[in-house]
């Protein structure tokens, strides 16, 4: 790993071996970066499609820029500056992309990373205060909306009106942001009932949706919910809870849910994703990611055999 960093990171830069003096990108490399995505935008068009999103969840650079606090230059410190990297993204694509929509996904709270504490139990990396949670308390295990709510009327002005909420990230804080009962092989034991977790990212989407009715909002994080899915998905639906019910893990699993959902015959239980992790370890250790456990196609691929063995199984 290469990482390109926006600013040091008290409890990151030490989990990926990174020294405190390891180089930032520079204001010039994000102007290149900022091109870049314009071009693959433009590309996207051309290959037909119909919108593109910009990224801003999980601790990749799009949200890394949101907490980047105590960056110096244009694009660090204030929220205006935090926030340039969008707008400068949506008005190159704007420019040399005219009619190409654009969505955004984001981590609309995050919190403190997480490690393995007593008996592989996942617990805070850092006590409070905690200065690096965008749309987080400074307790570092709490939402707090209110720049999470700036960023949205950032979105708002720039007409951009699709909206994916996801919070936390794989990396550092996987409970929040992927319930599941059994962590990924590099992950530590969840340290509260994942229906928490299912629960908090409904929660936090349904007061964005209420506070941006204007904004078609796609919620996440509901393969925990299991068999109960499709009951959950209808209940936050009718309450307007969210416009639409995002699929993380269970369209590896079973693609063909929603189409069982909704033609009322019932789920193919062999389907359901239990939440075993076992796509997310794969890609960990340079392996393609699929559904391993259940889906029949990547059952019998050599890799799964290496998951085992790497699971000790
Ligand atoms: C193997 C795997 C790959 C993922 N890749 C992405 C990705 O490229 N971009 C993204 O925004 N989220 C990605 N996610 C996160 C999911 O979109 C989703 O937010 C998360 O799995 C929680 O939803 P779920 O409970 O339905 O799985 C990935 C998740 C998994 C398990
Ligand atoms: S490997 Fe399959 S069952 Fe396990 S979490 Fe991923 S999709 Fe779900």
């Amino acid at each position: 790993m290469e990482p390109k960093i926006l600013y040091p990171h008290p409890i990151l830069n030490k989990k990926f071996g990174l020294g405190d003096d390891y180089p930032i990108l520079s204001d010039q490399d994000i102007d290149g970066i900022i091109e870049d995505y314009i071009k693959a935008a433009v590309l996207a068009q051309k290959a037909g499609f119909h919108f593109v999103d910009i990224k801003h969840c999980h601790g990749y650079l799009g949200h890394e820029f949101l907490s980047a606090y105590d960056r110096e230059g244009k694009y660090g410190g204030s929220f205006e500056n935090r926030t340039r990297f969008l707008r400068e993204i949506v008005a190159g694509i704007k420019a040399a992309a005219p009619g190409l929509e654009i969505g955004v996904r984001m981590s609309i709270f995050d919190w403190v990373p997480f490690q393995k504490g007593p008996e592989e139990t996942g617990v805070p990396a850092q006590g409070d205060p905690y200065r690096y949670a965008f749309g987080g308390a400074e307790s570092g295990i709490l939402a707090d909306l209110s720049e999470s709510f700036l960023f949205l009327q950032e979105l708002e002005k720039l007409n951009i009106e699709l909206l994916c909420t996801t919070a936390g990230s794989p990396y550092y804080n996987p409970h929040i942001q992927r319930p599941a009962l059994f962590p990924p092989s590099d992950g530590y034991q969840p340290p509260e009932d994942p229906l928490h977790g299912v629960a908090r990212q409904i929660q936090a989407t349904a007061q964005i949706k209420k506070a941006f009715p204007g904004l078609y909002v796609i919620g996440s994080a509901y393969s925990y919910l299991q068999e109960w899915l499709p009951n959950v998905g209808q209940e936050v639906l009718r309450t307007g809870k969210a416009d639409s019910i995002g699929f993380g893990r269970m369209v590896l699993s079973y693609p063909d849910m929603p189409a069982d959902i909704l033609s009322g015959q019932g789920l193919k239980r062999a389907k359901i994703c239990r939440t075993f992790s076992d796509c997310t370890t794969a890609p960990r250790n340079g392996m393609i990611s699929g559904c391993f456990p259940l889906d029949p196609l990547y059952k019998k691929m050599a890799e799964y055999d290496q998951l085992k063995a790497l699971k000790g199984e």
